[in-house]
């Protein structure tokens, strides 16, 4: 975007670093803030805790206002995965009635960690699990909304996927489910591969839930998972985990039969990683700064730049590059069938980053790249 946001990343300088969809380097801003904390309490041990509970205040705002909700429904968790578990945990343990011949609808290549939550309500439960199967590099809508009838419970998807880029159509897929299977239906959605690469609102795409966390492209310290609950969606989620933080009074620690607290921050439980928030806070900071819509923008351009560099090289493009299903992931084949491991080890070696994921290349440009990264990755691909 500009030098002096590249200046921020000291990776660039080591890299060609286009591997953001796996864990993006930190901007010397982030490192300076986790610092900046620990220092504190080497120093001062609790003597500032009410600063460093402001600071995870104020990275919460700053996910809220990038995804268009409020703070307090907003829950840190440890990562994805334990948002994603206490979402399927939570909606079976509130609504046990509901469980026989009910379904939850997916999509077969999801990353893992949206698959083993559900594949757990499946075996202990006996809900149906449905899988909507990839078909060139896309999650098909029109199978996916297929799969959803009266008794489907959930709709779990990626915004964005891991191993393809495929962005799906969240408000088209939120819309058919309220139709077939009503309000108490949950489109949840890990965000993790999306959110700093671009904003949400989250209302206006009729998302219930959001699974996210903090090591990809919100370029912040790995351990900072958050959870969005919608108000409805609160009544619909019985917080399953919870702890001395999950009630509305937690310093009133004699009264041990205080109500939970009645928004997302329930899932709480208790103290949280203090010095990562400083640097989540940082890094969200300078997401902010910059505009996640203005980094959107300038992603869209840099990836559609990339595909028109691949074109008439040995590079198959699996991404599907369609206005509205593209994002800034791309995800190539070797036309010879040359093992993607390989390739990007080959890469690595000449200090150029992008993952191997399920027989394909993926390549993960975040605002910090620039085009000098492009030419030297097309340089160096082998033939
Ligand atoms: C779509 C998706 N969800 C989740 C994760 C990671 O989950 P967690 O934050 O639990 O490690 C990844 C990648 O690591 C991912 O690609």
């Amino acid at each position: 975007m500009n030098s002096d946001i590249r200046k921020l990343f000291p990776a660039t300088q080591n890299y060609v670093y286009l591997n953001s969809a796996s864990v993006a380097p930190l901007p010397v801003t982030a490192v300076e803030a986790v610092r900046r904390q620990l220092l504190d309490v080497s120093e001062n041990g609790a003597e500032h805790y009410a600063e460093w509970i402001d600071t995870k205040k104020r990275a919460r705002q700053l996910i809220a206002d990038n995804l268009g909700v409020g703070p307090a429904e907003i829950a840190f968790m440890r990562n994805t995965s334990d948002a994603l578990a206490a979402v399927a945990n939570g909606y079976f343990a509130a609504r046990p009635e509901i469980t026989e011949g009910a379904n939850i609808v997916s999509f077969a290549g999801e990353f893992p960690a949206n698959y083993y939550p559900w594949r757990a309500i499946r075996d202990r439960l006996g809900v149906e699990l449905r899988l909507c199967r990839e078909s060139d590099g896309r999650v098909d809508p029109d199978e996916l909304i297929s799969l959803i009838d009266t008794r489907t419970a959930i709709v779990a998807i990626s915004a964005v996927q891991f191993d393809s880029g495929f962005q799906s159509d969240l408000s088209l897929i939120s819309a058919e489910l309220k139709k077939r299977a009503g309000d108490a239906s949950l489109l949840v959605v890990d965000v993790i591969q999306a959110f700093g690469a671009r904003a949400f609102d989250i209302p206006r795409l009729g998302v219930d839930a959001v699974a996210g966390a903090s090591h990809k492209w919100l370029c912040a310290p790995e351990g900072c998972g958050f959870l969005y609950v919608s108000k409805a969606a609160r009544e619909l989620i019985e917080p399953v985990y919870t702890g001395w933080m999950s009630v509305t009074e937690p310093w009133d620690f004699l009264d041990r039969e205080q109500p939970l607290k009645p928004n997302a921050l329930a899932w709480e439980t208790g103290t949280g990683c203090s010095a990562l928030f400083y640097g989540l806070e940082a890094s969200l900071k300078l997401l902010t700064d910059v505009g996640m819509d203005n980094i959107a923008a300038y992603l869209e351009r840099l990836s559609d730049q990339l595909c028109e560099m691949l074109a008439g090289t040995n590079y198959e493009i699996i991404s599907s590059r369609r206005a509205g299903e593209k994002s800034q992931i791309v995800c190539i084949r070797h036309r010879g069938g040359r093992d993607a491991n390989s390739i990007a080890a080959e890469l690595a070696e000449r200090k150029i980053i992008v993952s191997a994921r399920n027989g394909r290349l993926r390549i993960a440009p975040h605002f910090f790249n620039d085009e000098s990264d492009l030419d030297r990755l097309l340089a160096a691909l082998p033939k």
